[in-house]
């Protein structure tokens, strides 16, 4: 198409999306449409792995594409598809898997999480008990074979683009490593130069991991501690307003505990420097107030979801519109895909005889 390095970057459709995602994800999907040859989509077939109700899958991936459109990704700039438009993802993915260790698969840091979920295990029980159960006889408790392969899926999205660059938030990095490793497993096996090795991408100097408001750990949709970019005024300010805090310093420059720490991080993300500075020195001189601190974020979280959350009703309403949309992507997205799809069927030796 041109010579612009390739962008491509997903979402699963397993719920509306919150500030984690906006800052790890979305806000550079819309700063690179302009420099890059980008690709968004909609991760529907991985938000298959955790078995969600069909209609809600299917009303999830409506909602992210207007989510997209109204944060501000343009149609005409970028191509944004669903996942299981291109099905030639799906083929690709079954023909990459030949080359992917299950044991590699299985030291995932997210297949572990989610298969502990899957399975009901509690926090903090070791790996190996894991593995047990994984492979136990008790048919009713079992951690789907998608789940493992997750990482398999998700390097084909990237591969089958040849993209460079992949933004994604921290959590995203293992996955992309073994995207890499996979890369270059494939090329030095067939003796052949096709993937590029794909790199994260920020504007700052590292991964984005943004906070809950719980006092520990990452904002996500399955820790019930996120804020939503379609949360109206009220509902926001009110989460701010609860979100944890500590007694309050007690004695001047005493270290930054986790929660409200987690707080001057969405801060950084959100608010002007000097604000921020301002409280980190009213926590340094121990006159911080909580109160003051939240009702500042919660204006400056605002000033940042208003927009998107207005304009995400009109063009959550337009059908017409969000289907034009998907169905142009999905043409630009399968044109690339299918090339390479050739590329890897010729070369793996999958070929026609008549
Ligand atoms: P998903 O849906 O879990 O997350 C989507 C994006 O949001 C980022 N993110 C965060 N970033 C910072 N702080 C947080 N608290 C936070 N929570 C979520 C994630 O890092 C991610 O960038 N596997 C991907 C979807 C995917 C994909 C791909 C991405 C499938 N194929 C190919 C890139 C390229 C995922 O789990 O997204």
């Amino acid at each position: 198409m041109n010579d612009k390095e390739i962008v491509l970057s997903g979402i699963r459709a397993t719920g509306n999306l919150h500030l984690g995602n906006y800052y790890g994800a979305l806000s550079k999907f819309v700063k690179m449409q302009d420099d890059y040859d980008c690709l968004y989509f909609i991760a529907d077939l991985h938000a298959l792995t955790t078995t969600p109700d069909p209609n809600i899958l299917h009303e999830n991936v409506k909602n992210i594409l207007a989510e997209y459109l109204a944060a501000g990704v343009d149609p005409d700039k970028a191509t944004i598809f669903v996942q299981s438009d291109v099905p030639e993802i799906s083929e690709m993915y079954l023909l990459l898997n030949m080359h992917v260790g299950i044991g590699e698969l299985m030291r995932t840091t997210s297949f572990k999480d989610k298969a502990r979920k899957q399975l009901g295990i509690k926090n903090g029980s070791d790996d190996e008990d894991i593995e047990k159960q994984i492979i136990g006889t008790d048919s009713n408790k079992r951690v789907n074979a998608g789940l493992l392969t997750y990482p398999t899926l998700m390097a084909v999205d990237i591969l089958i683009q040849k993209a460079h660059k992949v933004p994604v938030g921290k959590d995203q990095e293992q996955h992309l490593e073994l995207t890499r490793r996979f890369a270059r497993r494939f090329n030095s096996f067939y003796g052949v130069d096709l993937f590029p090795e794909p790199q994260n991408f920020n504007f700052g100097d590292h991964a984005v991991k943004v906070p809950g408001l719980d006092g520990s750990g990452k904002m996500g949709k399955s820790e019930g501690n996120c804020i939503y970019l379609i949360d109206e005024e009220k509902v926001l300010r009110k989460k701010v307003m609860r979100a944890v805090t500590d007694e309050g310093p007690k004695e001047p420059n005493q270290p930054i505990s986790e929660p409200v720490q987690n707080l001057l991080t969405l801060m950084e993300l959100t608010s002007a420097p000097e604000i921020v500075q301002q409280y980190r020195d009213a926590y340094a001189d121990c006159s911080i107030r909580y109160g003051d601190l939240k009702k500042q974020l919660a204006e400056d979280i605002l000033k940042v979801t208003t927009p998107i959350r207005e304009r995400y009703n009109d063009i959550r309403n337009d059908d017409a519109f969000i289907g034009r949309v998907v169905r142009q992507g999905a043409e630009r997205a399968r044109e690339r895909a299918s090339k390479t799809l050739a590329e890897v069927r010729e070369i793996m030796g999958i070929r026609k005889f008549y």
